[in-house]
């Protein structure tokens, strides 16, 4: 496991990686529509994608999105939760030709682990890269764009800054009125006071740091990546990115 002052390594630990597999995920509001749309930019630059990278996996659900559209593409899964990248291998099992990657992109060192796969059609990532500075994400943007071939595509599925703090509100209202209703659907009777108070004491949020989505959109076009745009926002989730001009 990691160590140090760093915040994002809670993801390591299984407890948090279960709780938001099994408590958090699935209540993530306009999911369903956000893979839709991810699936769908894909589409678009790569209607023939072979490789692509799944950065951040967690248990693969963007992956599987993927795959079910694009059997036999080559999926690469990268985090750097061991629970995680267990969890991903059940729900992938199907698809053989899945490489896993247990790698920190915290470090520019984790490029070198995709280097026995070549450049990529594509890379996605699900709510993950907030967990970086902002010098650091724009970096990673950087270190993506890099190891997209010309015409690869990159889609970010984000968590970014709420515009003010009574955005903020809506966004949290947002979420908890999405996870009582999740948690009632499986039988739960937990009030909402007690989601609400799960939601906001989640182990996991203090590794959050938030970036606007128009800076962030600012910094990939400033690395060179064309058709930059949110292609979906509702408070503070987002579904952005480019892709990375043919000629380049
Ligand atoms: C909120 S979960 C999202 C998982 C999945 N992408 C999804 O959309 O459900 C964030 C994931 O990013 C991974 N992660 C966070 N920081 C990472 C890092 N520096 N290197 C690799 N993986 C990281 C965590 O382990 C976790 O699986």
């Amino acid at each position: 496991m990691t160590t140090g002052t760093r915040k994002d390594t809670v993801w390591q630990l299984s407890s948090v990686s279960e709780e938001f597999l099994e408590g958090m995920r699935g209540a993530i509001p306009m999911a369903a529509e956000q893979l839709a749309v991810m699936l769908r930019v894909v589409q678009a630059a790569q209607p023939q994608m072979r490789t692509f990278l799944d950065l951040g996996c967690g248990d693969g659900i963007l992956a599987q999105a993927l795959l079910a559209h694009y059997p036999q593409a080559k999926a690469v899964l990268m985090d750097f939760s061991e629970p995680m990248i267990a969890a991903a291998r059940r729900k992938l099992a199907d698809y053989p030709q899945t490489v896993f990657l247990t790698e920190d992109y915290g470090d520019s060192a984790w490029v070198q682990g995709l280097q026995s796969v070549g450049s990529l059609d594509a890379v996605v990532s699900g709510f993950s890269i907030h967990h970086q500075t902002d010098a650091r994400k724009q970096a990673i943007y950087r270190e993506i764009y890099h190891l997209l071939k010309p015409g690869g595509v990159f889609v970010n599925i984000e968590h970014v800054a709420p515009a003010s703090e009574w955005v903020e509100n809506q966004f949290d209202n947002l979420f908890i009125d999405s996870q009582l209703a999740y948690h009632q659907a499986r039988g739960s009777t937990k009030t909402r006071e007690t989601v609400a108070q799960e939601y906001h004491e989640r182990p996991h949020k203090e590794a959050n740091i938030l970036a606007p989505l128009e800076t962030q959109c600012a910094w990939l076009r400033e690395i060179g990546f064309a058709h930059v745009d949110s292609y979906l926002k509702i408070f503070e989730l987002a579904v952005f990115g480019g892709v990375r001009p043919m000629a380049s």
